[in-house]
């Protein structure tokens, strides 16, 4: 198995809703580790630079309107299939289709303010990591 990093970030509704430990804690009962975080309010700037591959969507502006409305918490996860492991623990984009379980099932309440944002791939994983964190503010397990 390989011992893989991931992106996560909880979003504003979730960070409004005071579950950052009870999300937090999902993680890290599945046995991913979290080896870097920070709570930040990001710029619009930021946010469309983060999320630049949807430009051309149509929900492009309420995307970003959405993710810069309140803070953020955002970590880098490390674990086995880190990048599909985040993915199962939070169940399908919009919340109405997320398994039982999840966190966007249990926490989200629609499919633009679905609680948390994880990395589809490891080469997105690589890309979002490096742009919220640099080299030394990760801390890998000992
Ligand atoms: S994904 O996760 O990339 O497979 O999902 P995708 O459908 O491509 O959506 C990309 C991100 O856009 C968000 N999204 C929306 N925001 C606002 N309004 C609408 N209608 C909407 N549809 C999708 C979705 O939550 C994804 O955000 P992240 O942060 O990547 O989860």
């Amino acid at each position: 198995m390989a011992l893989e990093r991931t992106l996560s970030i909880i979003k504003p509704d979730a960070v409004a809703k005071n579950v950052i430990g009870e999300i937090e804690s999902r993680f890290e009962k599945a046995g991913l580790r979290i080896v870097a975080m920070k709570m930040l309010h990001l710029s619009r700037e930021k946010a469309e630079g983060f999320y630049a591959e949807h430009k051309e969507r149509p929900f492009f502006k309420d995307l970003v309107d959405f993710m810069t409305s309140g803070p953020v918490v955002v970590q880098v996860l490390e674990g086995e299939n880190a990048v599909l492991a985040n993915r199962d623990l939070m169940g399908a984009t919009n919340p109405q289709e997320a398994a039982a379980g999840t966190i966007r099932a249990d926490f989200a309440q629609s499919i633009d303010a679905n609680a948390v944002h994880g990395s589809d791939s490891a080469e997105s994983a690589a890309r979002e990591v490096s742009y919220f964190f640099a080299d030394d503010e990760i801390c890998p397990r000992a």
